[in-house]
């Protein structure tokens, strides 16, 4: 295994861990498991890359803090984009029936709960990092932060259009790229700046990370689309050709698969580039970039 995808691995059990305590803690606090805190754990328990949990503590640590200083963000993180995945397969969205390898979430409770499931996953996320103890003005400005780009102006806006204009498919190469930047890149770059900001970097870091994830998002997103078409079932975990069959645009329809590659190539060498100044302490983040070029789920 690389360095990566160990550390991956470690990260993310790390994650695991706060995620059951965080759900513990609201059980003793009275939270009744029926009728939607089960379908909570349903859509966000055991499942997923977490990928975004991931880069809130890599953020937190090319800015010099620590991932314990920014638990409550990763799991903000996690829930909000959880949140946007139960609605994303909902019939009136993507209609998918299979997400992480288990039925959708309004497959498992129906169509009224899962949307429900959602609007509680969302509320989670703000309660758990508004709930923190001795929360500082540094964790208000992140979440602020994370918020922005996870709503109108990032993620929800990026699905708005994406279910608005692709669906006609009257999307330019341009249009698209920047769909894909607002909903998938805004929340990865939620994820990623929000652990930066929480433990005070400095501007130049900021605009370093966020060029990061406008590429890195791209390229995911590319990926996605890729393995909608190129993989089976039961690696990826979810409906295969779901973009065919909402007749959906992808960046397939404008480039080759090899022009694909390139372009990924192209996005992941700015990066390299705009991370130099910071040295080895981007080492990770460079070395994360190659990984989810290549990722296979
Ligand atoms: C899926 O995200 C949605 C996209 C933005 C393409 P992930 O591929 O990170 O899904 P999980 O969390 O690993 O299931
Ligand atoms: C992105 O796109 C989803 C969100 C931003 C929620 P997709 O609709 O392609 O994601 P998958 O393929 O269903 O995971
Ligand atoms: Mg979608
Ligand atoms: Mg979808
Ligand atoms: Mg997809």
């Amino acid at each position: 295994m690389s360095n990566i995808a160990e550390k991956l691995d470690a990260y993310k059990s790390y994650f695991e861990g706060t995620l059951n305590g965080f759900f513990d803690g609201m059980s003793q606090n009275g939270a009744p498991e029926e009728p939607v805190f089960s379908a909570v754990r349903y859509s966000v328990e055991n499942g997923g890359k977490r990928i975004r949990p991931i880069l809130v503590y890599l953020g937190a640590e090319i800015a010099g803090g620590r991932k314990e200083d920014v638990k409550e963000l990763a799991i903000a993180i996690e829930l909000i984009h959880g949140y946007s995945l139960v609605h994303d397969d909902l019939p009136s969205m993507d209609n998918d029936t299979l997400r992480r390898n288990k039925p959708t979430t309004h497959v498992k409770f129906g169509e009224g709960m899962a949307v429900l499931t959602g609007d509680a996953m969302l509320n989670l996320a703000y309660e758990s990092v508004l709930s923190k103890e001795n929360i500082t003005e540094k964790d208000v400005k992140a979440l602020a932060y994370m918020a922005k780009r996870a709503g109108i102006y990032g993620m929800i806006g990026g699905q708005c259009i994406d279910i608005r204009d692709n669906e006609k498919k009257n999307m330019r190469f341009e249009s698209l790229t920047e769909l894909y930047e607002l909903k998938t890149s805004m929340l990865i770059g939620a994820a990623l700046v929000s652990g930066a900001i929480a433990v005070g970097a400095e501007s130049g870091l900021v605009s370093a990370l966020e060029l990061y994830a406008k590429n890195v998002g791209i390229v995911f997103q590319i990926v996605d689309d890729i393995l909608d078409i190129t993989s089976t079932e039961e690696i990826l975990g979810k409906n295969i050709n779901s973009d065919k069959k909402l007749g959906k645009l992808t960046i397939l329809d404008f480039v080759t698969l090899d022009e694909a590659k390139e372009y990924i190539e192209e996005l992941g060498k700015e990066v390299r580039d705009a991370l130099k100044p910071f040295g080895d302490s981007a080492d990770e983040l460079i070395e994360l970039e190659k990984y989810l070029s290549s990722r296979k789920k």
